[in-house]
């Protein structure tokens, strides 16, 4: 065991654990921050999608002693109030089915369109390619996607 320093959706945190423990478990084992989802846990599937200084990263597979002093942002703080345009797009476009998917969707197509304000069709197949939906709502997470470009 050991204390880590974390910024977690701009607070701080201070957390006991194993120097090998994924970041995925302490979110929602340690803080509760559960909005966070466990699919595959080997970095195929794109459940545990959070940011990382900005990027997009897959939870499972980042152990919590790579990041002290980096800030990681969940999807419950993407947005104050669930404002955030991919949020308003994802309503609009009524898009999850089970929706165990759909944060990490929602997080991977964040760092897309704060990298790419106006994707292509092939822009966003690329970025989301690795975000897997057993539910098969690849179409309307496209839609919502392009909705969410012309609003942000
Ligand atoms: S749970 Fe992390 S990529 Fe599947
Ligand atoms: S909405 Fe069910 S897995 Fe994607």
């Amino acid at each position: 065991m050991a204390t880590f320093n974390l910024k977690i959706n701009n607070e701080s945190h201070q957390v006991d654990a194993d120097p090998d423990t994924p970041i995925l478990w302490v979110l929602r084992d340690n803080l509760g921050l559960v909005g966070t989802k466990y699919g595959c846990g080997i970095g195929q599937c794109g459940a545990c999608t959070v940011h990382l200084d900005g990027v997009a990263m897959r939870s499972c597979s980042i152990p919590i002693s790579a990041l002290e002093g980096k800030s990681i942002t969940t999807i419950e703080g993407l947005s104050a109030d669930a404002n955030h345009p991919l949020q308003e797009a994802w309503r609009q476009h009524d898009v999850p089915q089970c929706g165990y998917c759909q944060a990490g969707q929602i997080m991977n197509a964040a760092s897309l369109l704060s990298n790419n304000a106006n994707p292509s069709d092939a822009d966003i197949d690329q970025a989301m390619q690795g975000n897997l939906c057993r539910c098969g709502t690849y179409t309307r997470i496209k839609a919502a996607i392009k909705t969410a470009s012309k609003l942000s």
